[in-house]
């Protein structure tokens, strides 16, 4: 099979395609054929070796395929071959073919569409997790959400206007905030032309944010965080600035207001039930077409560095997804 490898740890331009063995499952496994693979911020982490997760040299990134069974292991029950299925792999999907241990797979009817199975999981699970579990956003609330048009931010505006809030999208070009107005943003802020916490004193005179969603962290958190309301929930769900925010202790203690840490992952292993239940309702709001995914662009598999690349450089609005040439045929 085809796939990118990672043989060193670094930039996306050291990655390669190669071919390599197809997969065999171990116990409690599965193996996938690929369609698509999600482009996600962690993928260009895991490169770098500065991820939570390290996997061994040398190993293929991509996190969220979606694709068919084609081999299961003893043990499995709930999955047969020939499944259409959606799985959180960590890494590996950026390849024809992906082991998956099976409780990470999720099978979708048959004529679920594969660009919206690789890149639906992982932006959307975060984003409802932290919006409904974490702050427990009420309708009428105010929701800032910084990194606006990026793959949490822009799930962030979506699921915070069908959840009934009021949206602030903050973003770094005009181009990302029409797409977040696109989106359904009430209201928009350009962090590159000037200061957020002037843009939002101005727009929110002293009542304040009750809710933020920081997936950026860096020079924004401060000023972010002096514009909460009283009972405010800060939410900490990335550092893409390459800085973990600092927040002074006494603006919490002054607004009796909540820092909340966001790990999906986490929850989605420790809270499973829980989990499953937010993925029912987002595969239903997506049925129904209250939530879609905005597609930058889609990449051929020997182009995933070049969506790596583009990712590490801004360039993405919502997400990128690597699709199988085989996948591509068939959809054409
Ligand atoms: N906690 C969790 O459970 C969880 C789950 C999934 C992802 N995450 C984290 O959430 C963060 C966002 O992930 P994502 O996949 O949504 O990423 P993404 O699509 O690349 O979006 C991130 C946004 O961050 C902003 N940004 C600011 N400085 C940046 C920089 N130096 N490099 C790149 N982007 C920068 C960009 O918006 P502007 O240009 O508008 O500033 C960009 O759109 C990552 O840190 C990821 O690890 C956390």
């Amino acid at each position: 099979m085809k796939a990118i490898v990672c043989s060193t740890f670094g930039s996306p331009a050291a990655l390669s395609l190669q071919e390599l063995p197809d997969p065999t499952p171990a116990p409690a496994e599965v193996v996938i054929r690929v369609d698509a693979c999600g482009v996600n911020f962690p993928d260009l982490l895991i490169i770098q070796n500065k991820y939570q997760f390290k996997p061994q040299l040398p190993f293929s990134p991509g996190g969220e395929v979606c694709g068919i069974v084609e081999q299961v292991s003893q043990g499995v029950h709930h999955l047969q071959v020939g499944d259409r299925v959606v799985a959180l792999c960590g890494w590996g999907g950026f390849a024809e073919k992906v082991t998956v241990k099976a409780q990470r797979v999720i099978k979708v009817p048959p004529a679920f569409d594969s660009i919206a199975g690789a890149t639906t999981l992982y932006t959307y699970g975060t984003s409802y997790h932290a919006l409904k579990d974490r702050a427990q956003l009420q309708p009428g609330e105010t929701l800032l959400v910084l990194g606006a048009a990026g793959g949490v931010g822009l799930a962030a505006v979506e699921l915070g206007k069908l959840m009934g809030a009021y949206v602030l999208a903050a973003a770094s070009s005009a181009d990302k905030l029409a797409l977040c107005k696109n989106k359904g943003a009430d209201r928009l802020i350009d962090y590159s032309k000037q200061d957020l916490r002037t843009q939002l004193r101005e727009m929110l005179g002293d009542k304040g944010v009750d809710v933020i969603f920081d997936p950026v962290g860096g020079h924004l958190s401060e000023p972010a965080f002096r514009s909460i309301a009283w009972r405010g929930r800060y939410l900490i769900v990335g550092f893409t600035s390459g800085e973990i925010q600092q927040v002074p202790a006494n603006l919490p203690l002054l607004k009796g207001a909540s820092i909340m840490g966001v790990f999906w992952g986490s929850f989605a292993e420790r809270e499973p039930a829980q989990n499953m239940l937010n993925i029912q309702q987002l595969m239903q709001w997506i049925k129904e077409g209250k939530i879609r995914q905005h597609i930058h662009q889609i990449y051929l598999l020997k182009d995933a560095p070049m969506a790596l690349q583009d990712l590490m450089e801004r360039k993405v609005m919502g997400k990128a997804v690597v699709q199988m040439p085989r996948a591509m045929e068939a959809n054409r």
